[in-house]
C-alpha cells in the first residue's frame, strides 16, 4: 500500500487492477501515467518502472524517499502532528528547505491534512487545513525503507502524461492510466485544482492509448462510467468495477460509483 493518502487512489480496485498486470505477463517496464501516491505500483512491487505526475511536490518527495529514507524519517521523527504544529509546518517556506526538510513536510502535511487532499491557493501555497490523527501515525523508519526499497528501479519523472508516457513507452511495456475526472462532469468535481484536467485533457488520453497500443506495449485506464468516456471506450475492452467515493467532503456519505476499466488487455 501506498505511504502518502491521495484523492483518487483507486486502492478499492487494486485487487482487480493488478490481475490485468500478471495477465499481461509483460516482459517490460510497469508505467504510470498519473502516478499520485502510486498505490498499484506499491501493491504489485514491479522489477523495473516509471511513475509519471506533473505535481513537482510529490515527485520531489518520491525521489527524495527513494535515495534518503533514512535522513527523511529521522526529520519526521520530530512531529507530533497536533493542530498548532500542523500550521506552523504548513506557513514555512518550502524553498528555504532542503529536499530532505521538503519531502518530510509533504510526507506530513499529506498525513494530518484534511481527506488526504492536495490543493493549493493562487501562490501556489498548500492550503488543506488540519484533519486530525485519524488515518493513523507517520510512517517510520522500517516502513519508509520498505518504500525506498521498492522504488529502487523507478524512473520518477515529473512531466505531462501525454508527453512523457510517448517519450519512454516500448513494446511489452504494462502502462496504467488513472487520470482525475474531467472538468465538465459536474458531479465529480470534487478533487483537483480547477486548472488540473479537462475535455481536451481526455482527447489527448484517447491519442495516447492508441500510440500505447501501437508500440506493442498493454494499457489499463481506470475512469468513472460517465458519457465522455464512451469515446475513449469504444474501441477498446470495457470492465465495470465499483468504488466507494466520498462525495461532499463526508464519510458519511460515500456512495457506491461504477468504474470502467478500459483495456487492449
Ligand atoms: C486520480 S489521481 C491518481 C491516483 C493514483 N492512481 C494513486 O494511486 O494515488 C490523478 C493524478 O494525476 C495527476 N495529473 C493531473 N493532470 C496531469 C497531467 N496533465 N499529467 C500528469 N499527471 C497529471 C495529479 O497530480 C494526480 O496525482
Amino acid at each position: 500500500m501506498a505511504f502518502l493518502r491521495w484523492a483518487g487512489s483507486k486502492k478499492q480496485i487494486l485487487g482487480t487492477v493488478s490481475q490485468a498486470w500478471y495477465a499481461s505477463g509483460a516482459t517490460g517496464r510497469y508505467i504510470e501515467s498519473f502516478s499520485g501516491s502510486a498505490a498499484l505500483f506499491f501493491y504489485i512491487s514491479p522489477p523495473k518502472s516509471i511513475l509519471i505526475d506533473c505535481n513537482p511536490h510529490l515527485q520531489e518527495c518520491m525521489s527524495v524517499l527513494k535515495r534518503r529514507p533514512i535522513a527523511v524519517s529521522t526529520l519526521l521523527q520530530r512531529y507530533s502532528g497536533d493542530e498548532a504544529e500542523y500550521y506552523k509546518v504548513r506557513s514555512t517556506d518550502p524553498c528555504l528547505l532542503s529536499p530532505e526538510e521538503r519531502s518530510a513536510r509533504f510526507i506530513y502535511l499529506n498525513r494530518f491534512c484534511f481527506n488526504g487532499l492536495y490543493r493549493t491557493n493562487s501562490k501556489g501555497w498548500f492550503n488543506v487545513p488540519y484533519g486530525g490523527h485519524k488515518s493513523g501515525e507517520l510512517p517510520n523508519a522500517d516502513k519508509l525503507k520498505y518504500y525506498s526499497d521498492i522504488l529502487r528501479n523507478t524512473t520518477i519523472v515529473c512531466g505531462d502524461f501525454y508527453t512523457q508516457t510517448k517519450k519512454y513507452v516500448e513494446s511489452g511495456d504494462f502502462v496504467y492510466l488513472d487520470p482525475p475526472y474531467a472538468k465538465t462532469n459536474a458531479s465529480l468535481d470534487f478533487q483537483y485544482g480547477p486548472n488540473e484536467f479537462g475535455m481536451n485533457d481526455l482527447d489527448r488520453l484517447n491519442e495516447l492509448i492508441k500510440i500505447i497500443h501501437s508500440r506493442g506495449a498493454y494499457f489499463v485506464v481506470s475512469y468513472a462510467k460517465c458519457e465522455e468516456i464512451e469515446m475513449l471506450s469504444e474501441d477498446w475492452y470495457q470492465y465495470p468495477v465499483e468504488v466507494r467515493r466520498t462525495i461532499a467532503a463526508s464519510p458519511q456519505k460515500r456512495q457506491a460509483a461504477p468504474e470502467l476499466l478500459i483495456t487492449n488487455l
